[in-house]
């Protein structure tokens, strides 16, 4: 992605070799600043407050965590703690974990003298294998975007929800990434973007990027997806995903469910776009399974953002005293998913069909 001609990623080394830069997204849309962690308990408040956010940067911020870690001190002790307490930052996306599990699996064997260097070398192939997987996912998913161009006239309108772009991955984007490859390749894409409240992801983040990258879009408000599916308006929505089940359930930005349903219910195709790391290949019922993150009731009470003077402003926007709850993620039955767009292509929503591109877990599962 290139932000004023200079090609960035979402995550990192520092220049001066002494920790991790990211982009501090509570920042954006209206000031691009980055930030340098350079321990594990910075890295573990840039996830919990959502300096970053997005599954596949959630996990690659994880593993650079553990890194720093290693740095500080490489024991078998300091090992097990990072790992747990970084592992508690959030609950819902499962590439946090698989992050983990995969560094840590790597340095248990080692001498600690050894786990600095091993673990910000694992921590950079989580983050270059990131970005393959999400161009592949963007490749595929072009495909989908382009077989509809060629049996209408006018762009094809994508709806999506939440922000699953460069920001949420460490380049290119899981839903986002199809709309990028199709607009390069010259095909007339349109982007309604929902503004996912409580936190805006969309408004401000999306928006944020399909502006740089100059694709078409319009920001709608969340409620107004189902209306614009009723009226022919949507051609197919993509949206992201934190953790997907075995059989094709797709846990995603609260609100995401709703627009599945009525996207079924107008005949819109409705894909979610995840690589491998999302997947969470031990459970079969998401909605019975998934751990839902509760965030704080502030982010729905309040509003932060520039008034027309330039100044930032947080407003309060609920009557006070009412009880708020803020469930942060739903999750989307597969029944309601035409199909999942992954690295290795588009697969059914369905056990066999996850299992058809990753023959592997067979015998796992
Ligand atoms: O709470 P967030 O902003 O971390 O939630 C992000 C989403 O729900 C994204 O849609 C999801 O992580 C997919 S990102 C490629």
């Amino acid at each position: 992605m290139k932000i004023d001609g200079r090609h960035y990623r979402t995550i990192f080394p520092a220049p001066d070799g002494e920790g991790i830069c990211v982009i501090d997204q509570t920042r954006l849309p209206f000031a691009f600043e980055t930030k340098t962690l350079r321990s594990e308990a910075e890295a573990a408040v840039a996830i919990r407050t959502m300096i970053v956010r997005g599954a596949p940067l959630i996990g690659a911020t994880a593993a650079y965590g553990l890194a720093l870690a290693m740095r500080e001190d490489p024991s078998d002790r300091n090992l097990d703690g990072a790992r747990t307490r970084l592992a508690a930052t959030r609950p819902t996306a499962i590439n946090l974990a698989w992050a983990l599990d995969r560094v840590a699996g790597m340095l248990q064997p080692l001498s600690p003298g050894e786990r600095e260097a091993a673990s910000f070398a694992e921590a950079a192939r989580i983050a270059d294998e990131d970005v393959a997987s999400c161009r592949a996912i963007g490749k595929h998913g072009a495909a989908l975007i382009a077989a509809i161009a060629r049996r209408k006239s006018g762009p094809v309108n994508v709806l999506t929800h939440c922000n699953a772009g460069w920001l949420a991955t460490v380049d290119w984007g899981t839903a986002l990434a199809p709309i990028y490859v199709a607009h390069d390749a010259g095909v007339a894409v349109h982007v309604f973007v929902d503004e996912t409240r409580p936190r805006n992801q969309g408004a401000a983040l999306t928006a944020f990027e399909l502006n740089a990258h100059g694709v078409p879009h319009t920001v709608i408000a969340d409620n107004a997806g189902g209306h614009l599916m009723q009226h022919g308006e949507v051609d197919l929505c993509i949206v992201g995903s934190d953790r997907t089940t075995s059989t094709g359930d797709v846990c995603n930005k609260i609100g995401t469910y709703l627009k599945a349903l009525a996207a079924r219910d107008c005949g819109v195709p409705f894909y979610a776009a995840l690589p491998f790391s999302t997947i969470d290949w031990t459970l079969t019922d998401g909605v019975a399974g998934i751990p839902i993150e509760e965030r704080d009731a502030r982010e729905v009470t309040h509003l932060t953002g520039r008034t027309d003077d330039g100044a930032f402003a947080t407003v309060a926007v609920v009557s006070p005293g009412s009880p708020v709850a803020n469930p942060a993620f739903d999750v989307t039955p597969a029944r309601l998913v035409t199909g999942i767009i992954t690295e290795r292509g588009v697969a059914e929503a369905t056990p066999e069909g996850l299992l058809g591109l990753y023959p592997e877990r067979r015998a796992a599962t």
